[in-house]
């Protein structure tokens, strides 16, 4: 092994350049020469790399985002793009890569893998719905943007005794929502693993307001088929009917774009640094994720394979906890 390379893909969340900065700098420890790669899988395809010393990756670790870019790239999806790819690191002489994203960019992991070339996954997304590993990096900041958003959206409802929705991230999965939701002390949470419809909402909200609560807040998932547009719109449709409002705000890319806090920082850190471990010990084709404490490798044929469920016995407590 003489020279690895490195890129970030999908999602952006807060703790990739951790990750990033960890790999370089225990891929220069091992005396090899570490290659950024601009822009995820697009950089592959189109030959766009940077060579990265220690300093370069010097006073990134308490930055959101990703200091190399990344970018959704449907050409690595097909086998003429993955083959440009596999040009590109053949002409640049690397040996190994190590791909930093989510679901997606594993699955494309896993397809240049089976290709016969070595690389190694970090989990990273703030969605938290990638097969081996329980946490993964971004999800903690998220999460802990999105209290700071639910938190004062309480006080102004508490002030006017009205009903509020977030909606947070999750395009597939209700992680975030439901956990924002336990931790932020939601009224309710409506996530695509258990759909409720505009009627039920409405019922629930109005049981509690007759119970004495002095605010309602709901989390939404965006994946989840009554979204915030269409409960904002449902609500409106029904306001006299239902006899009041529900008013709406959607948290976005806002959750993504937070510097890491220290659990994201150190996660990236460790799984950075587990990945050169494996490729120095000549172990690819696994993901790094955490496991009951520990980095643990998990190969990707099974990450590619499977899907991680929801614990759904959370939204039991998530609706327990509402009194
Ligand atoms: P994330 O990694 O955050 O889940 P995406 O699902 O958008 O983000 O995936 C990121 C990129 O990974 C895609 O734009 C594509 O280039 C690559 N990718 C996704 N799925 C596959 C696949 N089945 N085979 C090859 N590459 C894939
Ligand atoms: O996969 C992470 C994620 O933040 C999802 O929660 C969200 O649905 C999606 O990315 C948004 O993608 P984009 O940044 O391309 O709009």
């Amino acid at each position: 092994m003489k020279r690895i390379a490195v890129l970030t893909s999908g999602g952006d969340p807060p703790g990739m350049n951790a990750a990033i900065r960890a790999v370089v700098r225990t891929g220069l420890d091992k005396g090899w020469d570490v290659l950024g790669v601009r822009h995820g899988y697009v950089g592959l395809v189109n030959d766009n790399t940077v060579a990265l010393g220690a300093r370069d990756v010097g006073g990134i670790i308490q930055q959101g985002g990703t200091v190399l870019g990344s970018s959704r790239c449907p050409e690595f999806k097909t086998e003429k793009g993955r083959l440009k790819a596999l040009r590109t690191l053949s002409q640049r002489e690397v040996d190994a890569l190590v791909v930093i994203g989510g679901n997606g960019s594993q699955a494309g992991a896993h397809a240049l893998s089976q290709m016969d070339y070595p690389v190694i996954g970090i989990a990273s997304t703030i969605d938290n719905d990638l097969f081996g590993s329980e946490v993964t990096i971004g999800v903690d900041t998220a999460l802990n943007i999105a209290l700071e958003a639910m938190d004062r959206l309480k006080i102004t409802a508490s002030s006017h005794q009205r009903a509020f929705l977030v909606e947070v991230m999750g395009r597939d999965c209700g992680y975030l929502a439901l956990m924002a939701g336990i931790a932020g002390g939601a009224e309710f949470v409506i996530i695509p693993e258990m759909e409720t419809d505009p009627e039920t909402l409405a019922n629930r909200l109005r049981a509690d307001y007759a119970k004495g609560k002095a605010h309602a807040l709901v989390v939404v998932a965006e994946g989840a088929r009554y979204n915030a547009e269409k409960l904002q719109r449902y609500f409106q449709k029904h306001r006299e009917r239902l006899g009041f409002e529900l008013r709406v705000t959607i948290l976005g890319h806002v959750q993504r774009g937070g510097a890491p806090g220290a659990f994201d920082r150190l996660l990236g850190t460790r799984m950075g640094a587990a990945a050169t471990e494996h490729l120095a010990r000549g172990e690819h084709g696994v993901l790094m994720g955490l496991i009951e404490g520990k980095i643990t490798a998990t190969p990707l044929k099974e990450v590619a394979a499977n899907r991680k469920h929801l614990d759904l016995g959370l939204l039991d407590l998530a609706r327990a906890l509402n009194k």
